[in-house]
């Protein structure tokens, strides 16, 4: 159904606090859907088209959150998040607060116990997804803490697209699910990059390595799956392949990197932990075993 102007006046007003890229796409998503929109950016003159779509530009914070019902703060951090709402004497009655700023599970539940004491009604929440995916069917939201204020909030942050799901009372837990998808993914990127340093020291073209690499990458999906069903079942068996085989994988990479100079510190930390697993007698096991022998080792 095609909104006319009435159903416009009938929709959520929603706030954006912080025009960086991701503040900008919400906003232009929230425009979309034909919500009113207002914007505020520590920086004045980041607005870019939202204006002339229809966003109004807030001079000030308090004005900001005075225009919305629904205020998104979308900033770099935590610390700029409490510096920016912090000494903003609005009034957030009848108003709800979502934190869609990447951060710590601690940091999350911080932020939660300040807008509870101060009667501010508050979701936490974790964009999963880039820019260009937000307003579209490929855009994953998570959310987390009230189920009352998510429950107020669910149909507005439709306008947001794909998945926006809730994820318990828990404030941390949409934080917690980001730091550990950021672990895969800050640990693949250095392995990524590591491996091409490896095979162009080796004299190897990088497009004819990718091919192969990328085979790599397409086995990564299954074993996510697998593992997740041995760490729940704590049933590691080492029919595909075990710690034992990787121990002596990792000293090949080790020794062939070391000989040409290229830094080995990620890779002997990941070979202490499989070290560690053989010394405890997980040798004959599979690798998801690891996850023990890594919260073990975490807490010496
Ligand atoms: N971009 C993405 O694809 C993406 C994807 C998923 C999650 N996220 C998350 O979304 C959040 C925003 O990301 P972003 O890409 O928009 O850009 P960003 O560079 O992480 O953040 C820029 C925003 O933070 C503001 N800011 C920085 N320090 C501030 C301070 N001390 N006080 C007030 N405002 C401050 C900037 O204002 P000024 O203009 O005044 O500097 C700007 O509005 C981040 O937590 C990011 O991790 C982004």
């Amino acid at each position: 159904m095609i909104a006319t102007s009435d159903d416009n006046s009938r929709l959520t007003s929603v706030t954006v606090l912080g025009l960086g890229p991701m503040g900008r796409a919400l906003a232009s998503a929230f425009l979309n859907a034909r919500h009113p929109v207002t914007v505020w950016n520590r920086t004045p003159g980041k607005a870019g088209d939202l204006p002339d779509r229809g966003a109004v530009v807030a001079g000030s914070v308090q004005d900001a959150v005075q225009a919305g019902q629904v205020i998104i703060v979308c900033l770099i951090d935590y610390a700029a998040v409490r510096a920016t709402l912090e000494h903003s004497p609005a009034d957030w009655e009848n108003r709800r607060l979502i934190n869609l700023t990447s951060g710590e599970p601690a940091q999350a539940r911080q932020m939660s116990r300040w807008a509870s004491s101060r009667g501010i009604d508050y979701l936490d929440g974790a964009i999963l997804t880039p820019t260009p995916t937000i307003g579209t069917p490929a855009a994953a939201v998570l959310l987390s803490g009230s189920r009352d204020v998510y429950e107020a909030v669910q149909e507005t942050m439709a306008a947001v697209g794909g998945t926006t799901m809730h994820l318990g009372d828990d404030p941390g837990q949409a934080s917690a699910y980001e730091v550990a998808l950021l672990d895969i993914f800050a640990t693949s990127v250095n392995g990524i990059v590591h491996a091409f340093a490896l095979a162009s020291a080796e004299g190897i073209e990088p497009e004819r390595f990718a091919a192969f690499a990328a085979g790599i990458g397409g086995l990564l999906p299954e074993m996510i799956t697998r593992f997740a069903q041995q760490i729940q079942t704590g049933h590691y068996p080492g029919d595909r392949s075990t710690i034992a085989s990787a121990a002596s994988g990792i000293a090949h990479i080790i020794s062939t990197a070391t000989s040409h100079g290229i830094d080995v510190g990620m890779l002997t930390a990941a070979k202490s932990i499989i070290d560690q697993a053989v010394a405890d007698g997980y040798g004959p096991e599979g690798l998801a075993r690891l996850t023990t022998v890594l919260r073990k080792a975490g807490r010496v």
